[in-house]
């Protein structure tokens, strides 16, 4: 992962919140594990003028006169232990540039993270040096993908892929790295007799499985889902959903999940955000966004899903 987390020189001259940009209040919870404040992320060279003349009033993410993606800007919440927090919106809205932000596959343009689970939230993780923010991944912040070549080697046994974040976190004996490694494939209904299959050869639904396997591996208290069943066939989206609601019953984890889908978010999550270019609209709770959503975009959005 080439991972070179930044803050720009100049960014507190940006607009932000404070300069009383149009943003919805921020739900805070009570000992977050994930502290999100005013992240941001500009594919491209900016100005002060890119953020104030781009997002939701303008009707695009993109600067015309530089051509830069604004694609996230003033991103704002809280993930407590065991609760999941949605990122909803259409394509290209930003859902998967904050959780990318987050878990550190691309640099941050702006903003502030903090984990409870490195250093008690005390440093701000977009600062970090490329090797710590690399380490987190190994057992405090894992992600599941929606393409599976992200997140599992495809030429490597099941086992293998599994094997991978224990051995990186220290585990040595091979007997006790397979004995997980079948514990965590059990958990995840994964057939143990395929545990030496290459991941390759295995189904849509499957692979999922053994990326939701590896990514639990080293027990992390956070867990990033970026779109985990699109793709799939309903009745195996339908599968890889009811595992992935049972494992965050049992686990006490911090979760985000981005979807598209509101069965998705309706099934997973308490709470979410809704993006529209770039910026997040609202922030509810999932059962009142789903039944009285009060921006006009997530009431487009609400509607179209009931439709
Ligand atoms: N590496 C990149 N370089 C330039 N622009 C990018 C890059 N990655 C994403 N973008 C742009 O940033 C914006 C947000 O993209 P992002 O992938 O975060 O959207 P999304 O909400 O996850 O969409 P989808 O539902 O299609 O996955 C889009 O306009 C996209 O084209
Ligand atoms: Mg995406």
């Amino acid at each position: 992962m080439n991972t070179v987390p930044t803050q720009e020189a100049g960014m507190n001259t940006l607009p932000t919140q404070e300069a009383g940009m149009n943003t919805v209040p921020t739900i805070h919870v009570a000992d977050p594990v994930i502290q999100v404040r005013n992240l941001g992320k500009v594919y491209g060279s900016f100005t002060r003028d890119s953020i104030l003349q781009t997002g939701p009033e303008f009707g695009t993410a993109r600067d015309p006169r530089t051509g830069s993606i604004i694609a996230a800007w003033n991103v704002n919440f809280d993930v407590a232990a065991g609760e999941a927090l949605g990122i909803v919106g259409e394509s290209g809205s930003g859902k998967s540039t904050v959780l990318r932000c987050i878990a550190g596959d691309q640099p941050a343009t702006t903003g502030d993270v903090r984990l409870a689970c490195h250093d008690n939230g005390e440093f701000n993780i977009l600062h970090l040096d490329p090797a710590t923010r690399r380490r987190l991944r190994i057992d405090k912040l894992s992600v599941v993908y929606q393409d599976a070549a992200e997140g599992l080697a495809l030429g490597v046994t099941a086992g293998g892929n599994i094997a991978d974040p224990l051995t990186a976190a220290g585990w040595r004996h091979f007997g006790r790295i397979r004995e997980r490694a079948a514990d965590l494939l059990r958990r995840t209904e994964v057939p143990l007799d395929r545990m030496d299959d290459i991941v390759r050869t295995f189904s849509g639904g499957m692979r999922q499985r053994v990326q939701i396997a590896r990514a639990l591996a080293n027990n992390p208290p956070i867990l990033l889902l970026d779109e985990p069943t699109t793709g799939l066939d309903a009745s195996v989206a339908a599968g890889v959903l009811d595992l992935i609601r049972r494992l965050l019953e049992e686990l006490d984890l911090a979760v985000v999940v981005v979807s598209h889908d509101f069965a998705v978010i309706e099934m997973l999550t308490q709470r979410c955000i809704v993006m529209q270019h770039g910026r997040v609209v609202e922030d509810a709770l999932t059962d009142q966004l789903l039944e009285d959503p009060q921006h006009p975009y997530s009431q487009k959005l609400v509607a179209a899903a009931r439709a």
